[in-house]
């Protein structure tokens, strides 16, 4: 294994001038790491620390706080933060002109680049600051008559629920949620519980491509494919899934997708998509008015007056930097990290593990509870006693701390927390 030193490329006495471009040169280290791991398959890979040391280096974290929640939103690369320094300095020199005349435009090079990874036509794909913007769109945007039925299930994200819920009480719409086991023990499983709960009255199905609470991937296409040939609407959840695991719209078919872009693809604070199938942009009415003219634009969904332009352009630097890894690989590090402390913990005394362990199910995202153990205090303990950054969840029906670590995240922080999971198994909380 490389020492350090070795590893920064530093000689002893280095300069200043060397360190700083080590500093700034962050992608060019990622690229170089990636292109010498050619032909290394992806599973294998995940287990090279000193390629995984690279990536480690590429983000400007403070290293005193374990942070594994980066699923709630996550710290962006260097190369990344400093495309929307830069973008913010130049927006801020006469933003009548820099802002919106020079940058602004430059947002049409992001939605090419997001339609290529999503694989979509660009006409299809909006820029919006969140999931819940794009979701909401969507959700509040489709005309429903009262006693028409959206069904979704227990373990959508909650905004998305209350969105729901805002409809039955302004529209008479009815919200139906499925629960269902988890980990489940098929995907086929969870598809047939969408199935039994159709109705004639069904016209929107809502579903997580993964969930927040436990990383449960859906089997997505199943569910649109049956939606499809009864006619409802399908919109697809994917805060959690966009450049997290490898897919594109075509393994989906549905007929609107929301994310989150600063969760897993890195990208500034306040960016997301929402993809809408090209056929249905029309009757979807847009969060904010937009003109007549603009009904089949995609872009109406746009329409939010006066916002930074740095955030949304610095995208595609998120990109760049995303492909310097490649998904398949980051996906398998991903895996690697959350099995290594899932597997260690799996089987102790009063461990519950929340998550499955199968490939097709979930990824880096993982919940456990330790039966008897307040889940809050648990998280509390967890922070004070090692600065340790977790979710503690209680739902309706299960309570469990979510786990998800990054490509940053470095195996001995991951071992630290199994660590000290370990030592409550043991000995409790202290009073
Ligand atoms: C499943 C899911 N959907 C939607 C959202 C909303 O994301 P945002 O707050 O970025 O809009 C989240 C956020 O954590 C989520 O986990």
């Amino acid at each position: 294994m490389a020492s350090r030193r070795t590893f920064l490329g530093l000689a002893t006495g280095a300069t200043a001038a060397a360190a700083a471009a080590f500093r700034d040169d962050g992608l060019d280290r990622v690229l170089a790491a990636s292109r010498s791991a050619e032909g290394t398959p992806p599973e294998a890979l995940a287990a090279d620390e000193s390629y995984w040391r690279e990536i480690q280096q590429a983000f400007t974290v403070n290293r005193s706080y374990v942070n594994l929640n980066n699923g709630g939103v996550c710290p962006s690369p260097r190369v990344v933060q400093e495309a929307m320094k830069r973008y913010l300095d130049l927006a801020n020199e006469a933003p009548v002109y820099t802002m919106w005349q020079l940058l602004e435009p430059q947002v049409e090079s992001v939605r090419r680049g997001l339609a290529r990874e999503f694989g979509c036509d660009p006409e299809e794909m909006a820029i919006t600051r969140n999931a819940s913007e794009g979701l909401e769109a969507v959700q509040l945007g489709l005309e429903l008559k009262p006693g028409d039925e959206v069904l979704t299930t227990t373990h959508d994200y909650p905004r998305m629920l209350t969105t729901w819920r805002q409809r039955e009480r302004r529209d008479g719409i009815v919200l139906k949620t499925i629960s269902f086991p988890f980990p489940p023990p098929s995907l086929d499983a969870l598809a047939e519980r969408f199935e039994a709960a159709l109705t004639p009255r069904t016209k929107v199905i809502l579903v997580c491509h993964m969930t927040n609470l436990t990383g449960q991937i859906f089997p997505v296409k199943r569910i649109c494919r049956m939606a499809r040939e009864r006619g409802i609407e399908t919109i697809v959840d994917g805060a959690h899934a966009f450049a997290h695991f490898p897919f594109t719209h075509a393994d989906l078919d549905c007929d609107y997708y929301g994310t989150s872009l600063h969760k897993w693809l890195f990208a500034p604070h306040g960016t997301g998509f929402l993809y809408v199938r090209r056929s249905k942009i029309a009757k979807v009415w847009p969060l904010m008015a937009a003109e007549k003219k603009q009904d089949e634009d995609i872009r109406k969904f746009e329409e939010i007056g006066t916002h930074p332009a740095a955030n949304h352009n610095a995208i595609a630097e998120a990109l760049v930097f995303h492909h310097g890894i490649g998904i398949e690989r980051k996906a398998a590090r991903l895996r690697y990290l959350r099995d290594r402390w899932m597997k260690r913990l799996q089987g102790q005394p009063r461990v519950r593990i929340h998550t499955s362990f199968d490939p097709a199910m979930s990824c880096g995202i993982g919940n456990v509870q330790l039966e008897g153990v307040d889940i809050q205090k648990l998280g509390r303990h967890l922070f004070d006693t090692r600065r340790i950054i977790v979710v503690p969840i209680q739902h309706d029906e299960f309570e469990g701390l979510r786990v998800t670590p990054c490509v940053y995240t470095t195996t001995d922080e991951i071992d630290r927390f199994a660590e000290a999971m370990e030592q409550v198994v043991r000995n409790g909380l202290p009073a």
